[in-house]
């Protein structure tokens, strides 16, 4: 196995690696080192099926099952579909619209999340460049680029994570297909309070933890300063320097760290532009300083 840094900051290439297969422990420590180190992996001319791709997700965490799944693998409640293609009939199959904004996985929830693990079966291109790209924001350099004043001000403080305020956001989209959330839906996700700086479980350091797409309160202060504050930390973590584009192939498996990312997925193709990508969510239930050390 070869892991070769972009040294822009986030993302490497891993190649030498069939993640079809099942992954020695070996290799499993220095994935995870690679994913504090890079926090985006690319690993290109991969075929893996919805079990394999979960098998290798599950190596590394429990897999979630997203409680408003509506597209999956068949017998694969977690490895979920993300596509704009639909079917004979015109209904979709799978959600086309996931992740067009920025934010970080499962923030909403308790249990946090480790990795994303997406896999492309069909990319779009347009004259020859591919469409669809992931974004990536570097959150271990956002927390050490911030003013000494921010930190301390924000030191020990948590913020607010709501699942509907992202859901909202896709919602209100024109042609969005999604409803508001169900009362059953909506009771599975109550807010949560996250500590804004954690350490990060591969690292060891410091990370912001707190994203555009779910973040809604800082607790504790007036809600004119908590308005402020979270203006400005996401403006601090829009700056371009933190910034890595993924252009998609089909084959790639794409890992990426969630807790020392935020995400974007680039939504500039159309419907006759196919778009097709299995996703399995890896929870953060492990031991990762030890796993990795
Ligand atoms: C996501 O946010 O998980 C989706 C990312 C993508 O489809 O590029």
């Amino acid at each position: 196995m070869r892991i070769i840094p972009n040294n822009k900051g986030l993302g490497a290439r891993v190649e030498g690696i069939d993640l079809s297969a099942p992954l020695a422990d070996a290799d499993l420590r220095t994935l995870l080192r690679a994913l504090g180190a890079h926090g985006v992996l690319c690993f290109p001319n991969q075929d893996l099926d919805a079990a394999e791709l979960a098998r290798f997700g599950a190596r590394f965490g429990e897999l979630e099952v997203n409680v408003a799944n509506m597209f999956h693998a068949p017998g694969h409640p977690e490895v979920m579909i993300l596509s704009n293609k639909r079917d004979a009939e015109g209904r979709p199959i799978g959600l086309a619209d996931a992740g067009q904004g920025w934010h970080t996985d499962m923030s909403y929830a308790k249990e946090i999340a480790l990795a994303n693990v997406l896999h492309a079966k069909e990319v779009p291109v347009r004259d020859g460049r591919p469409l669809g790209d992931t974004q990536f924001r570097d959150m271990h350099a956002a927390y050490e680029t911030l003013p000494a004043e921010v930190r301390e001000r924000l030191e020990g403080r948590s913020a607010i994570h709501d699942f509907q305020k992202f859901w909202d956001m896709m919602r209100i989209r024109p042609g969005s297909i999604r409803g508001p959330l169900t009362p059953e839906q909506r009771a599975k996700r109550p807010p949560v309070s996250q500590p804004i700086f954690r350490i990060h479980p591969i690292t060891g350091r410091r990370v912001l933890y707190c994203n555009p797409g779910y973040a809604v309160r800082i607790e504790g202060l007036e809600e004119a300063e908590s308005e402020a504050l979270l203006d400005f930390l996401f403006r601090h973590q829009a700056q371009p320097d933190f910034l890595y584009t993924h252009h998609w192939s089909p084959g790639d498996v794409l890992m990426w760290d969630n807790i020392g990312t935020t995400h974007n997925a680039v939504a500039d193709y159309g419907p006759d532009e196919p778009r097709y990508i299995l996703r399995v969510q890896v929870m953060a239930t492990l031991d990762y300083a030890a796993l990795a050390a």
